[in-house]
């Protein structure tokens, strides 16, 4: 598990946006080439329509134009809700670090996180 890269995904979390939820996440993926992604939660007083820390930073490499394959490891301040570990999955990340409720720090792969997921 890479310290700094959680490090930078707690660094991320200061900047999210939960008035609702009161709930702070960051995450934090490298990609091959070195480069750092982060991203946040962004709530929505419509409820459904926030997005989680997970989905913010992979869709930040997504905009730099990096493609599934290209992120190796994540780091993420909680435990991937099951809609994130899919994402996980698509983008076949090699290693998964988050933080789980009782503050232990995991690693694990996406397979870990979701047997069996969804390929279309
Ligand atoms: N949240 C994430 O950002 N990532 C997860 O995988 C779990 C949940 C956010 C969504 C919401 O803004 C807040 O945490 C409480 O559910």
């Amino acid at each position: 598990m890479s310290a700094e890269l959680l490090a930078a995904a707690d660094d991320a979390a200061q900047n999210a946006y939960a008035p609702y939820s009161s709930f702070f996440v960051g995450a934090a993926a490298r990609a091959r080439d070195g480069r750092v992604f982060t991203g946040v939660n962004v709530e929505n007083a419509a409820y459904p329509l926030g997005i989680c820390a997970e989905k913010c930073c992979i869709a930040a490499a997504a905009t730099a134009g990096l493609e599934p394959g290209d992120l190796e490891e994540i780091a993420i301040t909680a435990s991937p809700c099951g809609g994130c570990r899919q994402w996980l999955a698509e983008w076949r990340l090699e290693r998964v670090s988050y933080r789980r409720a009782d503050g232990e720090v995991v690693t694990v792969t996406p397979p870990d996180l979701l047997p069996d997921s969804f390929v279309l």
